[in-house]
């Protein structure tokens, strides 16, 4: 536990102890809301105690620096009044706690120095529901020979640096690598042929196949005043093409994304578009009635627990502006769940279809029964609430 290991135990003034009794206090609260057994200390002021005995209570939990992160802090101007209170209350995921190993190892680093490269770690943290991580005091592990960007507009169709990314988390180890996987490599991986610049990702959502469920963005964009679809949010949007093609026709765009086995922020990043580096678990950060487009493509399906999707797309008419487009592109289900389970769902949020497109999903095979839907739906302009 690096964190304190830069506290000398015999110097310790007034102050420390009570810091450090109120993070006992704080690890208590935490222990007794988990029912898992603890050192039971009473924060009686002892002023003899010592950073040592602190650590050494620690005995195995979660490490100091998670309650400095997340405890409750008084603001030092005193009470705020559009807070309504003395104190803030740094968030993080209600479900961090559950997983205190990881927890652990998360929050286990030098103060002041440098995070371990630990990408892997925290984003498998993150997926379970520790989501916002608790903020840390380190240092992220970055590239040794971090290059300039590469300017606007090359950037958004060129492979950047190899130099560019920490490779530790990944199983290919450069750019090189991730073009050539969808060749080279067997087995799944999210987005596989995604970083071949040149391939598939070219032609997305450009030139439609007459299959009906692929819209292209120009015909999309048609359905709208010219200029009227501004900003707006891709769910999920692998390398950020969407982004791209609609920058090209200066709409900007925001793309959540994860790290799944492939640098996608970084590369997002590089390209000069925004990534946003969160799973489909949160509330967006955005504010009610605000976006002019919410898209999502191949994300927003049956894998997604049912209550989660009913949130997920109330929270998704929330942040789209009245007359806002929800392009719900290749949703996919199996058999009858579209009529029994998901067309009822999206009807129950209150969009309008605009357009609505059902199709087989043929690339595993006609046996499993696998549905497409992608449709065009649309936040009425009056009477939306
Ligand atoms: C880290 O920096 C802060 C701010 O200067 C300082 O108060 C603290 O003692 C430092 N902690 C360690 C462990 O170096
Ligand atoms: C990236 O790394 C790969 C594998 O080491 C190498 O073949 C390739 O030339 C590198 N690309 C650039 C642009 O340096
Ligand atoms: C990528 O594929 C090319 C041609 O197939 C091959 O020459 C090269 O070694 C591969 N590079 C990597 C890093 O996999
Ligand atoms: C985007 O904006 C620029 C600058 O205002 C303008 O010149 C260009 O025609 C626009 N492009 C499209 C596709 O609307």
């Amino acid at each position: 536990m690096g964190s304190n290991s830069n506290h000398s135990p015999k110097s310790k003034t007034l102050t420390t102890n009570l810091y450090f009794c109120s993070l006992l206090l704080f690890t208590n609260l935490i222990t007794l809301f988990l029912s898992s057994t603890y050192y039971s200390s009473t924060c009686t002021p002892n002023f003899t105690t010592t950073t040592t005995t602190a650590i050494e209570v620690d005995d195995g939990n979660l490490p100091l620096e998670f309650f400095a992160s997340t405890a409750p802090q008084k603001l030092p101007l005193g009470f705020n009044r559009n807070f309504n209170s003395d104190t803030v209350n740094p968030p993080f995921g209600s479900a961090c706690t559950l997983f205190p190993d990881d927890l652990r190892l998360f929050m286990s680093y030098d103060v002041n120095g440098s995070c371990p490269d630990d990408e892997l770690l925290s984003q498998r943290l993150l997926l379970k529901g520790c989501e916002p991580l608790p903020r840390r005091r380190c240092r992220p592990a970055a590239p040794p020979n971090f290059p300039p960007p590469i300017p606007l507009p090359s950037s958004l169709w060129s492979t950047p640096s190899n130099s560019s990314v920490v490779w530790t988390a990944y199983t290919c180890k450069s750019y090189t690598c991730l073009i050539n996987r969808s060749r080279t490599q067997k087995g799944f991986d999210d987005c596989k042929d995604c970083f071949e610049l040149n391939g598939r990702e070219k032609h997305r959502w450009t030139n439609p196949k007459s299959n009906g469920i692929d819209f292209s963005i120009d015909d999309v964009l048609k359905t709208r005043k010219p200029g009227s679809i501004r900003i707006g949010l891709d769910i999920g949007g692998g390398v950020a093409t969407f982004a791209v093609r609609m920058r090209e026709r200066n709409v900007t765009i925001l793309t959540t994304s994860l790290n799944l086995n492939g640098p996608f922020n970084s590369f997002i990043a590089s390209r000069g578009v925004m990534p946003l580096y969160m799973s489909i678990s949160q509330r967006f950060p955005f504010f009610d009635n605000t976006l002019d487009i919410v898209h999502s493509m191949h994300v927003l399906s049956n894998w997604i627990p049912e209550t989660l999707l009913h949130f997920l797309f109330f929270d998704i008419y929330r942040v789209l502006r009245p007359g806002g487009l929800f392009w719900l592109d290749h949703f996919f289900c199996v058999g009858d769940q579209l009529e029994m389970v998901y067309g009822p769902m999206i009807e129950s949020v209150g969009f309008k279809k605009v357009k609505w497109v059902t199709g087989k999903k043929l690339d595993k095979g006609p046996q499993f029964q696998e549905m497409y839907l992608s449709a065009l739906l649309e936040k009425p302009f009056k009477d939306s609430w």
